[in-house]
């Protein structure tokens, strides 16, 4: 009956543990390109910054403040809704291609990421 209890124990606390590690963003992640390259990263991180510590440096002019637009990218698997942030630089279309903007997305699970040498030019500010 001891032993029982003490199992039920340690598994309750891997179960907790496993969840808020989850909750708080910070469980292991894999980000993986189109183009075949894959790397791993905690959750909570910043697709853009996680790209360029990769090696992947989308256009910017603004560093990352979420002002210019060039680091689009389409983010075709696990990157969730667009935020009202993002909104504005994108069209229903582009929205429903899942155009992103990687600087404002908190990577909270694996993620499948197009990037494509055409980003530049898109994205004007419609608002
Ligand atoms: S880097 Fe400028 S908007 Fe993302």
């Amino acid at each position: 009956m001891t032993l029982i209890l003490i199992l039920a124990v340690v598994v309750l606390s891997v179960v907790a543990l496993v969840w808020l590690r989850r909750c708080s963003g910070s469980a292991k992640v894999r980000i993986t390109t189109t183009d075949g390259r894959s790397f791993g990263t905690q959750g909570g991180s910043n697709l853009f910054l996680e790209l360029r510590k990769a090696g992947i440096d989308l256009p910017s002019t603004c560093g990352g403040q979420g002002s210019c637009a060039q680091c689009r990218c389409r983010v075709l698997r696990g990157g969730g809704r667009i935020t009202e942030q993002e909104r504005p630089y994108f069209s229903q279309e582009e929205i429903k291609a899942r155009w992103r903007l990687a600087c404002r997305l908190t990577v909270q699970r694996s993620l499948l990421v197009e990037i494509q040498d055409s980003a530049n030019g898109h994205g004007k500010r419609r608002a």
